[in-house]
């Protein structure tokens, strides 16, 4: 039997991709890429905007096309959406399993049903704000899967937290993904032990807030810094990332101390400030004004000189002003972010920004705050990376470069490059700068020196050094 499964939605979501495609593959299901031989189609969701669900309703859409003459196909839908929206999807007639994040370790069970009785499931967490109790079988299944399923190798991502307890007023992510909750330090130490052995060289540690992990054991309290100085001294992890960080001051500079003095730990903070604008901020929960957050961009550059820093920004949020927006713009040119991710206002049914405040500003203000915020960040990091022409750079490989637009917008731009020369690997630096270079493919998964002979916003091109 053969499964395709398709993902939408963030790292969190890939990962549990990845552990659903292991338990899978364990349970001697075959994994494709195409749903002419699936038998089984697995859709992965995300509900943080409005657009992600709406993709996966016409994907969904599609599959009902196929299971008109495929009638056996088995389709299921998992992750944030399946839990937001439960019995509502199942009630589409090309909906056979409904699976919230909280229950994909019965996935294969589910699976199994499905093709047995073709009957119906939904499994989702029916009060998602209420504790969970102490059951480990997400924590097992988290430890047990995943090790052999690198998406990219020698790379690996590790939750360290679930959940989130923040509820920022627009975001939906409370109320699919549940409480917060720390995975105890000793199991993911032990679950980067094992990926070592397997070869896994750089460790993304994953969470909402990963910055306010804290883990009680005993007497004991233990908080990221506990994990990356103890990850750190795992033979054969070399690279040491953390995302998401919230911006607040708990445990802030500790984790700055430790990236300047754990030489594993990448020098790369993802610290998502959403509005430049008092008002706003505090309209979202964010709980900081942007001096504070600025403050904080400050400290990390006083002890990490050579930190990158990306950053969310939502813009139309309700009630967003041209001075709030202005005061966003004023944010992004003070930062002076590697990156940004700029996202137009979505209001998500359930939150207090959706209940309480009205989507009032049009779409095309939102669009063109966004086209205006997305130009300034370009210039930004443009400079950025122009700082890194004829250096060498050091990366770790991911494989083919995967956008061949940049291939080609490559010898556009360049009309003496020859087809020869044409960038084919991508890899990130320590500061997840994306490096596309030409080179065997046998480096992926490992370390290069590249020399970077080009440069564009969000990309640096170069030669490998021999
Ligand atoms: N509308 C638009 N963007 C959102 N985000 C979260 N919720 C919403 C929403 N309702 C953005 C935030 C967050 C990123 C993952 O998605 O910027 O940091
Ligand atoms: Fe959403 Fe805020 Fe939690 Fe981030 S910190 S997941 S934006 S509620």
């Amino acid at each position: 039997m053969k499964v395709q499964l398709q993902t939408y939605g963030c790292q969190m979501n890939k990962l549990d991709t990845a552990l659903v495609s292991s338990a899978l593959k364990a349970a001697g299901f075959g994994l494709t890429d195409g749903v002419k031989e699936a038998d089984v189609v697995l859709i992965n969701t995300c509900s943080v905007r409005e657009h992600a669900e709406q993709r996966v309703l016409s994907h969904l859409g599609h599959l009902k096309h196929i299971k008109e003459s495929r009638p056996e196909l088995v389709v299921g839908v998992i992750g944030c959406m399946a839990q937001r929206l439960g019995r509502q999807l199942l009630e589409d007639k090309t909906v056979d399993i409904v699976c919230g994040p909280g229950q994909i370790p019965q996935i294969v069970t589910l699976v199994r049903e499905a093709l047995d009785g073709k009957k119906k499931t939904l499994s989702i967490t029916e009060k998602i704000r209420q504790k969970p109790d102490k059951d480990n079988a997400l924590d097992n299944f988290e430890s047990a899967y995943g090790i052999e399923d690198k998406e990219i190798p020698g790379q690996a991502f590790v939750r360290v937290m679930r959940g989130c307890d923040k509820f920022c007023s627009y975001c939906v992510v409370p109320y699919v993904r549940g409480v917060e909750v720390s995975r105890p330090l000793k199991v993911i130490i032990e679950q980067i032990k094992r990926l070592a052995g397997n070869g896994v060289k750089q460790v993304t540690l994953l969470g909402q807030r990963v910055n306010a992990y804290k883990y009680s054991a005993g007497e004991k309290i233990f908080c990221l810094v506990d994990l990356l100085s103890m990850a750190s001294e795992i033979n054969g992890i070399e690279w040491i990332r953390f995302v998401t960080s919230f911006p607040s001051k708990e445990f802030f500079d500790e984790i700055l101390q430790a990236m300047a003095t754990l030489p594993k730990v990448c020098n790369y903070l993802h610290l998502p400030a959403q509005s430049g604008s008092d008002r706003i901020l505090q309209a979202m929960n964010r709980g900081y004004s942007c001096n504070e957050y600025l403050e904080l961009l400050n400290r990390a550059r006083a002890v990490v000189p050579a930190i990158a820093i990306a950053g969310d920004f939502i813009v139309g949020f309700p009630g967003e002003m041209e001075e709030d927006f202005q005061a966003t713009v004023g944010l992004v040119k003070k930062a002076r972010y590697k990156n940004c991710f700029i996202f137009k206002y979505s209001p998500r049914p359930g939150t207090n920004a959706d209940k309480k405040l009205e989507d009032d500003i049009p779409a095309e203000i939102k669009k063109k705050r966004n086209i205006e915020l997305l130009d300034i960040q370009n210039k930004i990091s443009e400079g950025l990376s122009r700082q890194f022409l004829n250096k060498t750079v050091e990366v770790l490989v991911e494989g083919p470069s995967k956008k061949s637009h940049l291939n080609r917008r490559d010898s556009e731009m360049d009309s003496t490059s020859s087809p020869h020369n044409k960038p084919q690997l991508a890899g990130r630096t320590a500061t997840d700068y994306i490096v596309v270079f030409n080179g065997p493919q046998t480096l992926a998964g490992q370390f290069a020196k590249v020399k970077i002979t080009k440069t564009s916003a969000l990309t640096l091109f170069g030669e490998l050094n021999q």
